[in-house]
């Protein structure tokens, strides 16, 4: 596995403490607000849980596992719901917590079906950010990291669903995903 790894962009420890820092400012944000956390799974479910154990004010926790990608590289611009959300997010102050925001199409179909459910506000907190690749107008308001234009995996992030288990983020080198 690790051969197939170009360049570690951060390490275990670098990530970490941007996590603490993100929740921190999270914490301060949303004081006295109904904090609902909503994890986009698969990618962001090791990031969620560590953000989540630094948020020190009273908040929810539910997922939503949406298709973008399939098992190939390049995104289909079609979004799909895998798994709704367990509860009502009428009134909630909604965090969608992302892995990675690249061409920005999942998240603006999330925000948008997140809007149509009434949310009291939305904010996107995502990892990683590709600014480069970005087909729409969204904003990112809490982000870890930006990252160059290439395939990212680590942390949580898959290429065809593996080396999410790699604790840093990491480039992968071309020749994984281009054969
Ligand atoms: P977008 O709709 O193009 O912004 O893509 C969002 C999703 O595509 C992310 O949540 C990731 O799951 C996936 N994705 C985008 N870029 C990468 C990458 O470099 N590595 C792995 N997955 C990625
Ligand atoms: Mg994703």
């Amino acid at each position: 596995m690790r051969e197939d790894i170009k360049e570690i962009l951060f390490s275990e420890d670098t990530i970490i403490s941007k996590v603490k820092e993100i929740a921190a400012n999270l914490s301060e944000d949303y004081k006295g607000k109904e904090l609902l956390v909503v994890g986009v799974l698969k990618g962001s479910v090791i990031f969620t849980s560590e953000l989540l154990k630094y948020i020190s004010i009273p908040c929810e926790l539910d997922f939503i596992a949406v298709s973008s990608y399939g098992n190939s590289s390049q995104t289909s611009g079609v979004v799909r719901i895998l798994k709704d959300l367990d509860n009502d997010v009428a009134g909630k102050d909604v965090i969608i917590v992302e892995d990675i925001v690249d061409t920005g199409l999942t998240l603006s179909y999330l925000l948008k079906y997140f809007e149509d459910r009434n949310a009291n506000s939305i904010e996107i907190v995502s990892l990683l950010n590709k600014p480069v690749r970005r087909k729409t107008n969204i904003n990112v308001k809490y982000y870890g990291f930006e990252v160059p234009d290439e395939f990212i995996v680590g942390y949580g992030i898959d290429y065809a669903e593996k080396y999410r288990n790699l604790p840093f983020i990491a480039s992968l080198k071309e020749e994984v995903y281009n054969k």
